[in-house]
């Protein structure tokens, strides 16, 4: 254990235990960074009310305790504890951590099996805006998992299935399979469901036509099914092209859309109303889960048959949590969605914890991604009013940064990489900077900008350092200490840094990519401060010197890496 924070938390709970008895073990010490030590703990105050005691002497009694303790401790004020750790502490962490190719992040043990389900695009609709957001917030969770040992299990729940399925169909037919494929291929998805809509709109014959082809894709029709086929294939490949462009991990393996469920929602609804979770009302059969209420008090529906005898979102969402936990044996699942179907999924928890489908052992969780807005603050929309294309919206990010780049005299081949690095970087950035339920901006110039928290400052500061390297004339792996952090700069940034592996950690459990962000900016404007007051390349500094402050470039150079690999933000070599 290296996080400064954790360790003091630890030292300061037994320091409580000896003074005061093993009750107060598991107390909070409530420990936070402090402008006056590295850390300030504040328990004593809330301890000594309990205790009936002056909390100055309470804080006086765990100094006494602390005595062993490699840094500092003072009481200051009505009974703050001042702590400040030894240097010497910071640097054999620092120098461990670098030793460690795993960087001082533990693995978590037992490993879990997590579910993430992200990404989710409709067919039948449109890719857009919102989908690139639960793509790459859910993209960085499963890396992350994945780096802390644990088995992650990727769910794409393609919106393929359903009811627009027959005019969708049917318009294919009328236009023909090549126009067809190569239009949804090109990304013109909208375009094509619109197309088919108007018709449907004003044309009986063509609505007759749709209404029979939900029927026989339903039955499984097998000329029905291919033409579902083509029109699929031909759309996940436009959703490919996506993922590729952003650099995102998920594959065609991946894929577990609304299709798949559907030969399990029957026996989804029947045992559902045989074990007496689903009910019948006026005609459809409904979970009433516990404590959901509408607007006039009355019970609400979780409807997972209709009147008609359709199933629902709802209902191949009952399916999927079953599978999940029964059959991909998951402890934990994440939904990474639109906050705007924030009711819908606490009901189907609540519904599949209703059923026996959802065991307390097992988290379900909704990762509410907020909405994302223009900057007129309004939902997002292009100049046109049109939704957009996504693939629009990446290029266009990747025109932008090849602007921002002309002047930096790279060749053409060169200027094409960083570009896409550095477009594919702002955009995931910005997402992933911003707490993932807050609404969203989507404004190209300040997620562009090269100062502040965004992608390309990150890369920017990235690359500085692997440039700091080919002068020295040696790689980072040479760089192996021993550290010494004689200098403020020097030593807030090794203070700093000690506390990645627990806020990875922390990122996981909370589902909070931000907070990583925010550690990554804090990291590269610490190495900033040091680099402008502790030369390291230049003439005339001393050799041994030069050796340690390298090591701590090397340090920070691989928490950045590993961090933006953990962010799937790409770092180009030089920028
Ligand atoms: N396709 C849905 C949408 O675009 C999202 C699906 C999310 N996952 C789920 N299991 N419901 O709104």
């Amino acid at each position: 254990m290296t996080d400064p924070q954790l360790v003091l938390t630890e030292r300061v709970q037994q320091a409580l235990a000896r003074a005061f008895g093993s009750e107060h073990a598991d107390a909070d010490p409530l420990i936070r960074p402090s402008q006056f030590a590295d850390f300030q703990a504040n328990v004593a105050m809330s301890l000594a009310k309990r205790l009936r005691r002056a909390p100055r002497e309470v804080a006086e009694a765990i100094k006494t305790e602390l005595s062993d303790f490699p840094g500092t401790v003072e009481v200051s004020g009505p009974g703050f504890l001042n702590i400040t750790l030894d240097d010497s502490w910071i640097e054999s962490e620092a120098q461990r951590m670098l030793a460690d190719p795993r960087l001082g992040v533990g693995t978590i043990t037992p490993a879990q099996t997590v579910v993430i389900d992200y990404s989710a695009p409709n067919a039948a609709k449109e890719m857009h805006v919102g989908h690139l957001r639960t793509t790459i917030v859910g993209d960085s969770l499963a890396r992350l998992h994945e780096h802390l040992g644990n088995t992650v299990i990727r769910q794409n729940h393609l919106g393929d299935w359903g009811t627009p399925f027959g005019m969708l169909i049917e318009h294919l037919l009328d236009i023909g399979e090549e126009a067809a494929v190569a239009q949804l291929e090109a990304g013109m998805g909208t375009e094509f469901y619109q197309a088919a809509r108007v018709k449907f709109d004003g044309d009986e014959a063509f609505k007759q036509r749709a209404r029979v082809r939900v029927t026989t894709l339903q039955s499984g029709d097998a000329e029905t099914l291919r033409l579902w086929h083509v029109f699929m294939d031909a759309t996940v490949r436009y959703f490919n092209k996506v993922y590729k462009l952003l650099g995102v991990t998920l594959t065609d393996a991946d894929i577990a859309g609304e299709s798949m469920y559907n030969p399990m929602l029957e026996k989804t609804c029947d045992d559902l109303e045989t074990s007496g979770t689903a009910v019948l009302s006026e005609g459809a059969l409904c979970v009433f889960p516990p404590g959901f209420t509408g607007s006039d008090d009355k019970p609400l529906p979780l409807i997972i048959r209709k009147s008609d005898g359709g199933y629902g979102y709802a209902t191949t969402d009952m399916a999927a949590i079953r599978y999940r936990v029964h059959d991909l044996k998951t402890d934990r699942i994440l939904y990474v969605v639109g906050s705007e179907q924030a009711l819908h999924f606490r009901m189907v928890f609540a519904g599949a914890r209703l059923a026996g489908w959802l065991p307390d052992t097992v988290s379900a969780e909704h990762v509410q991604i907020g909405m994302m807005l223009g900057k007129d603050g309004r939902r997002f929309k292009t100049r046109s009013g049109e939704s957009t294309k996504l693939t629009d919206l990446l290029h266009e990010a990747i025109d932008r940064a090849t602007a921002a780049i002309a002047d930096r005299g790279y060749d053409e081949a060169t200027t094409k990489e960083i570009a896409q690095a550095v477009g594919m970087g702002a955009v995931k950035y910005a997402d992933l900077s911003v707490s993932h339920d807050s609404e969203y901006i989507l404004d190209f110039d300040r997620m562009l900008a090269f100062t502040g928290n965004t992608g390309p400052y990150m890369q920017y500061a990235t690359a500085r350092i692997r440039s700091i390297f080919r002068k020295a004339g040696i790689t980072p792996a040479e760089a192996t200490g021993p550290i010494a952090l004689g200098e403020p700069a020097e030593r807030a940034l090794g203070l700093h840094v000690l506390g990645f592996g627990e806020l990875l950690a922390q990122v996981a459990t909370e589902s909070e990519p931000h907070r990583l962000c925010a550690f990554l900016f804090q990291t590269a404007s610490l190495f900033s401060t040091f680099y402008e007051e502790c030369p390291v390349i230049k003439d005339g500094v001393d050799p041994a010197v030069r050796q340690q402050r390298l090591s701590l470039c090397a340090l920070t150079l691989r928490v950045l890496e590993t961090g933006l690999d953990l962010l799937g933000v790409p770092v180009p070599e030089r920028m």
